[in-house]
């Protein structure tokens, strides 16, 4: 079997939970991208970097597009844990902002958001676009805000079961 590691950046513990989650799944080794050096990844064939969502962009992502050189040779897929939907154009739209032009493929989980537990400033921020999107019709809010909408003072929506596509795609490697 060739040896894998995730990589991941968490702030409120989502992306944390899922990389340990699948860690065990893959018996894998697991580290916080901010410790990660490069040099120590040499003895990895299959590298998986996974991030939370913010204003559209994956938490700790340019970790890959600074070492991309380095890189090369190795499996590398990328998750984003966020609180919008699984539909396509929302994954297809995380793709083009946060992969450019690496061929890299992305698997998008649903996360969690608890507002109470959140930083002032994010707290703040959901809170405002709570309020102000309130007003807006159905149709013409973003997939965000639908969602922030939906959130309320919070939902969680992790579940080990949507890690399957992620393991099925590894074990392909491997086979
Ligand atoms: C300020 C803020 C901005 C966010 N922006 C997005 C976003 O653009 N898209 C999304 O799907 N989720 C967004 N989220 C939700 C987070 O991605 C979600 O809570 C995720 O589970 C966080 O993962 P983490 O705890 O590992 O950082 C946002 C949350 C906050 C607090």
């Amino acid at each position: 079997m060739s040896k894998s590691i995730i990589l991941y950046k968490s702030k409120y513990g989502t992306t944390r939970k899922y990389a340990q989650w699948l860690s065990e799944a893959l018996g894998c080794d697991l580290n916080d991208i901010r410790k990660a050096q490069i040099g120590d990844l040499a003895q990895y064939d299959t590298i998986i970097i996974g991030g939370g969502v913010y204003a559209g962009s994956i938490a700790g992502i340019s970790f890959l597009h600074k070492h991309i050189k380095a890189l090369s040779g190795k499996n590398i897929i990328v998750f984003a844990v966020g609180v919008t939907g699984q539909d396509q154009d929302n994954i297809k739209n995380l793709k083009q902002r946060n992969l450019r032009d690496l061929n890299v493929p992305l698997f998008y989980l649903q996360g969690a958001l608890s507002i109470n537990k959140l930083s002032f400033l994010d707290r703040t921020l959901c809170k405002i676009i709570q309020r102000a999107i309130a007003k807006k019709a159905l149709e013409n809010r973003e997939p965000l805000e639908e969602a922030l909408i939906q959130a309320g003072d919070g939902f969680d929506k992790t579940d080990k079961a949507q890690l399957e596509p992620i393991i099925s795609y590894i074990s392909n490697i491997d086979s």
